[in-house]
């Protein structure tokens, strides 16, 4: 859908504001009192310019279509690279932060936009755990920690794709026994189907050859006013947690778990990402802003309530359910505007939060913490739907 504004204001600056929503490249004509802007509507990239064939394995972008809805996912890292909806007034909209080639994400410096991380989510502290009486260490980045799965998670693998149907891509992963210290050959299957109701839905599967650990989520950072178009602070957040898991200063879960009644935690009613953030608040230091795993409510449905977010300028509303027992929520504290992001856009600081549902960090080190271990034997299934409308 191409639309073109034609006002006769006189007021460029005005106009600009009023109809870039950041997603979309704008172009202007001026004429004496009358002012033309072109706006071209969210596209999903070239997907020529996905395909790198200089190392073992190819990479390539698959698309995902319902007549409403797109998505474009990579077999590098399983990235979301793209998910374009309507906002309130019909206008295609992508809600996800990405690049629009493959040599960006090889190259630049990884913050796991869209990607599927694991073979554990979050941190490791220490990068030391044991299993059945066996410590195991493992690749450390991030200080002292393990971030992510190690210097090379499931994110910057190249996965096997398998193009299902229009709606519906799998792609499957060998993590080999040993990789960032990790025990056992893990083979994780991951299905993204784009369903007739805008929901995208991931379903992860994985097998093991000996015992190991396993928090597997995905990492897409979210703007709903459309990605590059500023600030999340003004989104309205909704979460489905009476606690959450407080963090040391290098952002470890401490064992506890905490009631958020009382503190910026606190998002059981609709409230604004931003309307707490600056508060004189000893965990809100720790995370640089929002960066903490939220224990879920208990859910009599399989597909738990984890979150409703709502875009305060396109009225478009993600709810997402889950199987699993948390969600991180990051608030893009270290996103440093640095980052050449599609449609000539910067990944701006705070202009993008994740949603990572997941087991808590730490896991493995934290025995009061649901257990994150995958035996021989036994098949892993989880299950996470992000949903979109508007309101
Ligand atoms: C972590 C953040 C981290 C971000 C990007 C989030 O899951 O909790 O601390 O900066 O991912 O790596």
């Amino acid at each position: 859908m191409n639309r073109s504004l034609l006002a006769s204001f006189g007021v460029v600056a005005v106009l600009l504001t009023g109809c870039d929503n950041g997603n979309q490249a704008s172009t202007t004509t001026t004429t004496t009192d009358t002012v033309v802007v072109k706006i071209v509507p969210a596209a999903l990239p070239d997907s020529a310019a996905f395909r790198d064939t200089t190392g073992a394995q190819a990479t390539a972008l698959y698309i995902l279509k319902n007549g409403h809805a797109q998505a474009a996912v990579t077999n590098y890292g399983a990235r979301l690279v793209s998910l374009i909806v309507p906002d309130k007034t019909g206008n295609p909209t992508d809600v996800v932060v990405g690049y629009d080639n493959i040599n960006n994400y090889l190259h630049q410096p990884d913050t796991y936009f869209g990607a599927i991380v694991g073979r554990y989510g979050n941190r490791i502290a220490k990068g030391h755990f044991k299993l059945n009486g066996k410590q195991y260490t493992l690749a450390t980045n991030d200080g002292p920690n393990t971030l992510h799965g190690g210097k090379k998670g499931f994110d910057a693998g190249i996965w096997t794709g398998k193009q299902l149907s229009d709606k519906s891509l799998q792609l499957f992963y060998l993590s080999t026994d040993g990789e960032e210290g990790y025990p056992g050959n893990l083979q994780v299957k991951v299905t993204y189907t784009l369903t007739d109701s805008n929901t995208l839905r991931v379903d992860y599967e994985a097998t093991t050859d000996k015992a190991t650990v396993l928090n597997i989520t995905n990492h897409s950072y979210f703007n709903l006013n459309g990605q590059g178009s500023g600030t999340i602070n003004d989104h309205v957040l909704q979460l489905n947690a009476d606690a959450y898991t407080p963090v040391d200063s290098t952002l470890i879960p401490t064992g506890k778990i905490e009631p958020v009644a009382g503190t910026p935690f606190d998002f059981r009613q609709p409230t604004a990402i931003g309307a707490r953030i600056n508060d004189n608040n000893q965990q809100l230091k720790f995370g640089h802003g929002y960066d903490h795993n939220f224990v879920l409510n208990k859910s009599k449905d399989s597909l738990g309530l984890a979150a409703i977010v709502q875009g305060d300028k396109s009225g478009i509303v993600l709810t997402v359910r889950t199987d699993q027992p948390g969600v991180q929520f990051y608030g893009g504290n270290f996103m440093k505007g640095t980052n050449p992001i599609k449609a000539g856009k910067k990944d701006d600081y705070r202009s993008a939060f994740c949603l990572e549902t997941q087991h808590y960090p730490d896991s493995p080190n934290e025995p009061s913490f649901p257990s994150t271990e995958l035996k021989p034997g036994e098949t892993f299934r989880s299950s996470t739907t992000f949903t979109f409308a508007t309101k």
